[in-house]
């Protein structure tokens, strides 16, 4: 019998994904978007178009901002993905979770996932970029709802607070001795 993409066996593949081994059984052209979504079950990360134009799809594999419809579950073998779901820490948001909300720089949401794994990428790169380096980096990130001036605020906002908190000196607040 003639196998049609959907009735093509499936194999084993390893993932790690926001830190945890995963064994999955994928078809070869099973995208890591798919994977991600109906095999491992993290929906946060989002299906747009599902042809690499929106970024709401937007994952990391070993910390770089990947397109996960664009991107076949094979080719994430063994490396370290992160979805949304891996960038909360111990507290309830991440700093730039926090700076996204108090910016308003989510309306609807689906694109949002998407914009926080690209920036969240651009912040470790470029800890103080400038608007038009936050600009270029979410380019690829498509939004309907915010017309874009408050996610770049967010995330200006966000490289800010994390500025201070490493640069305690920088803050209003009165400056401690050892920082005259
Ligand atoms: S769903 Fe992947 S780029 Fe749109
Ligand atoms: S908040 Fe709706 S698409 Fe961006």
């Amino acid at each position: 019998m003639q196998q049609t993409p959907l009735s093509r066996p499936r194999k084993a593949l390893h993932l790690r994904v926001n830190g945890h081994d995963r064994e999955v059984y994928v078809r070869d052209a099973d995208t890591l978007l798919d994977v991600l979504r109906e095999a491992v079950g993290l929906t946060g990360t989002k299906r747009g178009c599902d042809l690499g134009t929106c970024g709401c799809c937007a994952v990391q594999i070993d910390g770089r901002p990947v397109l996960s419809c664009l991107t076949l579950a094979a080719e994430a073998q063994d490396a370290e993905i992160t979805t949304v779901e891996g960038l909360a820490g111990p507290e309830r948001f991440t700093p730039l979770q926090q700076a996204w909300a108090e910016a308003g720089a989510s309306q609807c949401g689906f694109c949002t996932a998407g914009f926080l794994m690209t920036a969240d990428a651009l912040l470790r790169e470029h800890p103080a970029p400038s608007r038009e380096q936050i600009k270029a980096a979410v380019s690829g990130n498509l939004c309907r709802c915010t017309g874009f001036i408050k996610i770049v605020d967010a995330i200006a906002r966000s490289a800010a607070a994390q500025h201070a908190l490493r640069s305690p000196c920088a803050t209003a607040a009165p400056a401690p001795t050892q920082c005259a």
